[in-house]
Formats: structure tokens, sequence, C-alpha cells
């Protein structure tokens, strides 16, 4: 395979390393950007590592690295700082480098990336509760785990999405008590889900004044579990309605999953785990008739997978889960998109399928903080649960707004399409653009704004991008047989901000962090505003420069649009 992009700069060290007589690991080995570019274009680590290793003075042994390091890609080769080395590449290189990206953009990113063998993931996100409108926590994990699906797919990796939807649990035997008790068939039928809301609110307000409601809604439970023939069609049209309800969220998202396979999916497949585990002496006995799997450190908390009477529990069908995603699919990856609350399950979860030995596979639980709300800015019209309906359609209508604002010469539909692209995208954006590490902060002006690290504002630069080559009448792939003239720093600033792409898609999907994709998009589209805002393309001094700058714009228009499939974004027509 080809060596492209910063990979070459990496090769032309490890060649280097390899003439000092040491070695050092192409994994811990990283180019990176150099943000004081008279500095250089890139820099790379590789001398630390191989000082730290050897026990060598670093300058030292940056300075025989430097002393070896031949190639006529780099104009200029120094140690700088306390032992960085760094480069300043030729023209030719970004050259050759662009007409390649730009001629085949898969195969470029493909050879990039070098994966030899094919890798599989699975991934669970979005995961909604049936008979409960979908919360917040719910977007945050579709919002995430679809973009990381993305993220894994252009990485290379074949990836399968499975939402574990919540179709089991107590919840429905209260529910299910509450329709026989108060509710009325009809009415629910014409509008399932804020009636069956109001249903599971009523149960839980008369469950305080009336204590054996609850024990009620349990013995309506263990009906359904035993396979009572009017729970489970009562059970199946809740979930139906439910269904329909979530995929029109689903569809505004742009968001399809290849399966979903419920907590119900499940019901049947726990007892050979549990078999297994009794056999293999994992499950044992614990108070009073439960299961549980004993923890290593007799201090912590052992997992239970059986109630004393004989009930499964939510991780016994994730563990179940496991199982079958192991035998279905056998992925090189597991990857669970699930609230930081719920932590404390995933330890569980992972410590107990590693000692009944269910797969191979790397299992993670990726975690997201809390969505907080800019004081008084979400209006919780119903109750105190947010309709995330209520939230698209506010956004749209925001975004609407901002539009009309705008002087554009658009036709009222292709206005309001726009506002569709700009609302849910900015949805979208705000969530992935945050580390998902932290707390979420939402907050409307932020989010539609033109100015700043915003959806819009992408937008934004990307249609302007495409209005320049429209106007030459150029597609990106036409510009390929140019020559780059990188003269100017904004010119180079560019080049260097594009060329960082390939490895921000691996460094994302690493970390399994879109936001690394959307502040680098943040970061291009400023670099590409001052290009544009400073220079003109399509009147450039010479046809050589004009052809060089409709490369560099053709170049932001593919990873712009590129990374705004990552993110799940839609990139508007006309802005
Ligand atoms: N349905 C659950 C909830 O809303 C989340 C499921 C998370 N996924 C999992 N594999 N446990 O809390």
């Amino acid at each position: 395979m080809k060596k492209r992009n910063l990979s070459i700069i990496k090769w032309v060290f490890l060649e280097a390393v390899k003439k000092t007589g040491y070695e050092a690991d192409p994994d811990q080995i990283h180019v990176e950007k150099i943000k004081e570019f008279r500095f250089g274009d890139f820099s790379t680590n590789i001398a630390m590592l191989l000082a730290n290793k050897e026990g060598k003075r670093l300058h030292e042994m940056a300075a025989e690295i430097v002393k070896h390091t031949k190639s006529d890609l780099f104009e200029k080769v120094e140690v700088a700082g306390p032992g960085f080395i760094n480069v300043r590449l030729e023209q030719k290189f970004y050259t050759s480098e662009a007409s390649e990206w730009l001629d085949d953009f898969d195969g470029y990113l493909k050879d990039f990336f070098n994966l030899t063998e094919k890798k599989r993931a699975v991934i669970d996100y979005s995961h909604p509760n049936i008979a409960k409108p979908m919360g917040v926590h719910h977007l945050l994990s579709t919002v995430i785990g679809d973009s990381i699906k993305k993220i894994y797919q252009r990485f290379g990796w074949e990836i399968i999405s499975d939402n574990f939807i919540g179709d089991m649990g107590t919840q429905f035997g209260k529910l299910m008590h509450a329709i026989k008790r108060w509710g009325n068939m009809q009415e629910i039928e014409k509008n399932p889900i804020p009636a069956l809301q109001k249903l599971y609110v009523q149960f839980h307000m008369e469950a305080d004044k009336e204590v054996e409601l609850d024990d009620e809604g349990r013995a309506e439970y263990r009906k359904f579990e035993e396979g009572d023939k009017e729970s489970r069609k009562l059970w199946n049209k809740i979930v139906k309605w439910s269904l329909l309800d979530m995929q029109q969220i689903y569809d505004r998202l742009g968001v399809r999953f290849d399966h979903m396979n419920g907590e119900s999916f499940y019901e049947d497949k726990m007892q050979v785990v549990l078999d297994e585990g009794r056999k293999q002496g994992v499950i044992v006995d614990g108070e009073g008739g439960s299961w549980i799997i004993k923890p290593d450190d007799p201090e912590d908390v052992p997992v239970l997978v059986r109630k004393s009477d004989g009930a499964t529990l939510y991780v016994t069908r994730d563990l179940a889960r496991i199982k079958y995603w192991q035998e279905e699919w056998s992925p090189d990856l597991m990857l669970n998109v699930v609230d930081v609350a719920q932590s404390f399950h995933f330890r569980q979860l992972i410590f107990a399928q590693r000692k009944l030995g269910l797969t191979p596979a790397r299992n993670e639980h990726i975690a997201f903080g809390r969505m907080q709300f800019a004081d008084g800015q979400m209006s919780t019209r119903k109750g105190n649960i947010l309709l995330l309906m209520d939230l698209l359609d506010e956004s749209e209508k925001r975004a609407l707004t901002l539009v009309n604002e705008k002087d554009v010469e658009l036709s009222d539909n292709e206005k309001r399409e726009l506002a569709r692209i700009m609302g849910i995208g900015s949805v979208k954006y705000n969530i992935l653009q945050q580390s998902r590490t932290t707390n979420i902060t939402f907050d409307w002006d932020r989010m539609l704004s033109f100015e700043g690290n915003s959806a819009p504002y992408l937008m934004y630069t990307v249609t302007r991008a495409k209005s320049v080559l429209r106007k030459a009448g150029l597609k990106p792939r036409d510009c390929r047989k140019h020559s780059l003239d990188l003269d100017l720093d904004i010119e180079r600033k560019l080049m260097i901000q594009l060329m960082m792409y390939p490895d921000t898609i691996r460094r994302a999907s690493e970390e399994f962090k879109p936001n690394h994709i959307a502040n680098y998009l943040y970061e291009l589209a400023q670099d590409f505003n001052s290009f544009y805002n400073g220079n003109s393309i399509l009147q450039a001094e010479s046809k050589d420069l004009k052809a060089s700058r409709l490369m560099l714009t053709a170049l932001t228009i593919l990873v712009m649009e590129d990374g705004f499939k990552l993110l799940g974004l839609e990139v508007p027509e006309k802005m």
C-alpha cells in the first residue's frame, strides 16, 4: 500500500531511526501540525520517545536522528524546543498529495489508515424505553453513537448497529395495570404516547396513596413474564405504538439501525448464560436463594444475576446480549454508548462477562455526561418531561428566524428546507462539538448563530466554498491536475490543516470522540474563511495562482463534506 499524508513523514523518520541503530514503535510516534508555523509545518515526538527508551540525552538523540534524515520532500528539518523535531515540506509534496486526494478520496484515506485485516465492531446506542417518551440522555446517545458509527465506517471498519431498546421491566406491569384500571383503549389508540404517559404518571400518583398498587403492578408483570396471552397481546401493542413514535424522531435525525434487538429479544437467551455460569462455578448461590457472581475483591459488591424469586435482571439481559453479539458477529470491538450514570452497571457487566468468558472482544462503555440547559431556555411543557419532538421543532423554528433575518435569495420552500437542515444540524453539532466526557451545555443563542463554533457557521463556510467552484464551473475532482503555490502564509496554513484530516479521523475513532472531528472542522472553516476573505480566488493575479487556489478550495469542500457526513450533518445547497 502506498504511504500517504502524515504517514510519509513518519516513515522518513523511521528510516532515519533505523540508520541510527535504534528502534522506535511506529504507533507511539505522533506527527502534529505546528501552531506557530513559521517554525515549520509539522513536528514529531520521535526523539523524546527514543531518548527515554535508550536513556540518552534528548538533544543528542534529536540531533542524531536529524543527521540521518534524508528526504527530498523535506525543505528543512531541525531540532526545536526541548527535543521536538520540526519539518517544513516542499510544495511538490503538497501538490502530489492534493492531486491524489482529489482523484480518489476514499482510496487516499484507505491508504493512510492502512488496515491490514478486516475489523468489525458492534455498537449499541439510542436504546430508549418503550412506553415512555425518549429522554434527553437518549438523544445524546443517539447523536453520539451514530457519529461514532460513521467515524468507524470511515476508518475502514465494518460496524453493525444494534439498538438495545428497553422493552421489558416492571414499568410495563405498572402501565398495563393502569391501562386496565383507568384506560380507554379507543382513546389510547388515537394518540398512544401521550395517553400512555398520562396513565403512567397517574399510576405513580395513585401509588403514593394506595400502597397495594405497586404490588398489583408487579403481579401484572409476573403474569406477562409467565407468558399470559392477554398481557402479551397488550404488550405487543404498546411496543408497536412506541416504535412508531420513536421512528419519527429517528427519521428527523436521519438515523438508521441495522438491528433493533431490544431487551425482550433476550428473554429466551438468558437461561443458557445462567446454566453455563452455574456449570463453570462462576455463578454461585447468593443471599436468600439468589444467584451471584463473586467479585475479585471481597469488599466489592457481587453481581446479582438472578433474584431470589427467580426473576432476571437488566444485567442478565445485557450478558445474554453480549453472548449473542459474539455468536452472531464475533466482533473485534463492542461499544455501548450509555449515560455515565450507568457506569456502575457497566463495570459489573464487563466484569461478569469476563468471568463467564462470553467474548474475547474488547467491550467498552462509551459514557457521556448530562445535558445542562442554560437557564430558562427549555420549556418543559408536559410535566417535567422534555419532549424531543418539541426540542427539534423549536430548533427548526429558531433556525427559520435566523434564515429570514439573513438576506438570502431563496424561495420560501428553500428557506424552510434550509431551516430544517440548520435546526437539526445545530442540535447535533452542539452535542458533538463538546467533549462527551463532561456535561454538555445547551444554549440556543450559541448553537444557532452564524458566528463561532456552530453548525450554521460551518454550513455557511462550505456553501461559500462550493459557490466558488460552481462559479468556475468545476467539480472538486476537476482541480486535481493543478499545482499548488503556497507562498502566502494563509495558503500554507490552510493546506497544513487539510493534511490533518485523516489523522483526526484516526484519533476520533481511537478515543471514540466525535468532538475531535467537529473542532477540526471549525479550525478548517476559520482557515478557509481567512484565506477566502483575504484573497481573491477567481480573480487571482495569474492563471497558475488561480488554479492553486481552486485546488485548495476543492480540497476544503471534500474534507468539509466528508466531516459533515461523519457528524451526521447535511450540507445545504445554497445559503
Ligand atoms: N434502556 C436503558 C435506559 O434507558 C439504556 C440501555 C443501555 N444499553 C445497554 N446495553 N444496557 O436507561
